[in-house]
């Protein structure tokens, strides 16, 4: 591509939007359900409530509600986007892409549809993805959507994992802007995702077209789990930080998925992160998969936390294992 010297083009992030199902599950709810109790889940996990989805409620129809708030937060009409990546382990069908179901909700005719599947991190897989696409000059203006139905593929009488899910939708809309080569200029400055096959078994779920032909249901060795997910999103956020070299203090805000309190607790401390820098929605959401981080940077916009200009760490893991981060200016 030809640029002048000293710019580049970058993936700017120029509007975020979300969508939560209206039917609201507390833990008191679930200890109706299966044998717990409010004390427990706040105590391990940090979550008090999660949305689940009702009847008509699905992938596509949050995944488009976000897209199209997303859209109305960057001021552009739906014919401005050439690409939708849809991140998510729960779409409407085994195919077609749910993505494409939502390009046909907004109306769009043009570029590609397609969706990503790393489970929790499916969102900043999604971003990196759309992030290559757009410096590659194969798409301008593209919607990333994280978007989960997990409530669906829950096992309701397994008290380790129907308390830490719940249902949503975020998005982001990433546009290219050539922009001087410096950390200072706005949008996504690293990326880095990574997988280990060899953990498949840990977080997974016990059924499939191609094996059972049947949906299944969400099994996870919780233990074995956290024991990686610190180490291995504390490794990537380092080595995100230093390609940019940029140190842990220097971040604004980071917005990580929401799987566990005392998983970005335990990540804080161990990069020396001040904890009231950490955007964190789980309380409200609880697990929400690949819609985790596009609802806790919605949320945290449209409070007014993270402003335009500040520097925002995105990190994820999980099922795979898949893990990764991504360093943006907004
Ligand atoms: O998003 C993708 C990535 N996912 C994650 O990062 C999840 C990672 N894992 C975790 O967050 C935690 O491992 C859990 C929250 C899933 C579990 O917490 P833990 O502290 O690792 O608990 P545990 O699985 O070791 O279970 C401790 C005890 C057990 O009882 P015993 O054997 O000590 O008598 C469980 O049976 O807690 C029991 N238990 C529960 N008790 C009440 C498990 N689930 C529940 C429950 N309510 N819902």
């Amino acid at each position: 591509m030809n640029q002048q010297p000293g710019l580049v083009v970058r993936s700017v992030i120029a509007g975020c939007g979300s969508a939560l199902p209206h039917r609201i599950m507390t833990n008191a709810d679930l200890s109706k359900i299966v044998d717990t109790s409010d004390e427990w889940i706040v105590e391990r996990t940090g979550i008090s409530a999660r949305h689940i989805a009702s009847e008509g409620e699905t992938t596509r129809t949050l995944a488009a509600e976000a897209a199209r708030r997303a859209l109305d937060h960057a001021g552009l009409d739906a014919s401005a986007v050439d690409l939708i990546i849809l991140a998510t382990a729960t779409p409407d069908q085994t195919f077609p892409a749910t993505a494409t179901l939502v390009q046909a909700d907004l109306g769009i005719t043009r570029g590609a549809a397609f969706d990503v599947q790393a489970v929790c991190s499916g969102f900043v897989y999604g971003l990196t993805v759309a992030d290559a696409m757009i410096k590659a000059g194969q798409a301008a203006c593209a919607l990333v959507i994280g978007s989960e139905t997990f409530s669906r593929i829950l096992d309701w009488t397994d008290r380790g994992t129907c308390v830490l899910f719940g249902d949503g939708a975020g998005a982001m809309v990433l546009r290219a802007e050539t922009l001087p080569d410096t950390n200072a200029s706005p949008g996504l400055l690293v990326s880095r995702i990574r997988s280990d096959g060899r953990y498949h078994d840990k977080l997974y779920v016990d059924g499939g077209p191609s094996t059972t032909k049947t949906v299944g249901h969400l099994r996870m060795e919780g233990r074995e789990v956290f024991k990686h997910a610190v180490v291995n999103i504390a490794s990537v956020m380092e080595e995100a930080m230093a390609l940019a070299n940029v140190r842990p203090g220097e971040v604004d805000w980071f917005v990580p998925h929401q799987a566990n309190r005392r998983i970005l607790e335990g990540t804080a401390r161990k990069l020396g992160i001040r904890e009231d820098r950490i955007v964190m929605t789980l309380d409200r959401h609880g697990n929400t998969s690949a819609a985790s981080i596009p609802l806790a940077f919605d949320a945290a916009v449209k409070d007014g936390r993270i402003a335009k200009g500040d520097l925002v760490l995105f990190e994820a893991m999980g099922g795979g294992f898949t893990w990764g981060a991504v360093l943006a200016r907004y």
